[in-house]
């Protein structure tokens, strides 16, 4: 694959632990590590992100709860269910995928759920911590693109890494990890000037901002390494990244494609998170 990192390859490899963790766990406990999901209203791209969650759950020996809501549900029901869920001994972890339908406010509800069981790491309390550096559970995204980096032979010790994009999903928490282990970071968003020259001078670089092709290729740093987090679909209906691949590629000494590059790496982290998670709970 060259300069490809094979985000869907080593998610496999992940995955294939997990699996053997989630055996263990079961034998030891005699129930499986459990993950609630919560979906509200009818986002196309959820449902599809979701099914995919619960059926690598399902292939890797954990019990996925299902929690389908219609778009009309109120924040004090949708509440009501998660503290159901903080309080049940067979759910490790609770996720409420995001985007929530706008009359729900998304940072309220998340703050319900139970810190030890926030298998996103999106709670205030583990965010907090993160940013302190102390032991926390570590949003998927942010995980899965740093394991990505270490897999791969990159240190970002030293070097100039550039995150586009600011959201508490991902851009927030990998320019925090990314500064933990001693990069440089600088965060861009819609406001930032010259951002062709930002990019520029990225050693690493992490887009994560949904629209297709809007980082040029001719921007990427010769040698850089190219982690491409955007998922969008086309016109054409095709899944494109926030990179220009094909030209990006010539130039970065690493770079992840879409799909195939990140998105797996996402989910083999949310695995990992609930048997992380599920280990807390009965030790
Ligand atoms: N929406 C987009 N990415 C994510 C994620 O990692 N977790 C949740 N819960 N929602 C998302």
């Amino acid at each position: 694959m060259g300069n490809i990192i094979d985000g869907k390859g080593m998610s496999e490899d992940l995955q294939e632990r997990i699996k053997e963790e989630a055996s263990m766990f079961t034998r030891e406990h005699g129930r499986p590590p459990g993950l609630a999901v919560i979906v509200v209203g009818d986002d196309p791209a959820s449902k599809v992100y979701v099914r995919n969650k619960e059926k690598a759950c399902e292939r890797a020996g954990i019990i996925s709860f299902n929690y389908r809501l219609s778009s009309d549900k109120t924040h004090d029901e949708v509440v009501r269910l998660i503290k159901e869920l903080n309080l049940r001994n067979d759910v490790d972890g609770i996720l409420v995928q995001l985007p929530l339908p706008s009359h729900l406010d998304a940072d309220q509800v998340l703050m319900t759920i139970d810190p030890s069981k926030d298998v996103d790491g999106f709670h205030p309390y583990n965010l907090g911590r993160l940013l302190m550096g102390l032991p926390t559970v570590i949003p998927c995204t942010p995980q899965g693109i740093m394991y990505m980096l270490r897999a791969s032979g990159i240190d970002p010790d030293g070097k100039d890494a550039v995150v586009i994009g600011r959201s508490n999903i991902v851009g927030k928490p990998v320019a925090t990890l990314l500064t933990l282990s001693h990069a440089t970071v600088t965060i861009c968003h819609s406001h930032t000037k010259d951002l062709d020259d930002k990019v520029k001078a990225a050693d690493i670089l992490i887009s994560a901002v949904g629209k297709p092709r809007m980082v040029k290729g001719e921007w990427i740093k010769q040698g850089a390494v190219v982690i491409d987090v955007g998922i969008t679909r086309d016109k054409d209906g095709k899944l494109t990244g926030d990179v220009d691949f094909d030209v990006a590629r010539k130039r970065a000494s690493l770079i992840t494609p879409v799909p195939g590059g990140v998105g797996p790496m996402t989910i083999a982290m949310l695995l990992m998170n609930t048997i992380t998670l599920a280990k807390g709970h009965v030790s």
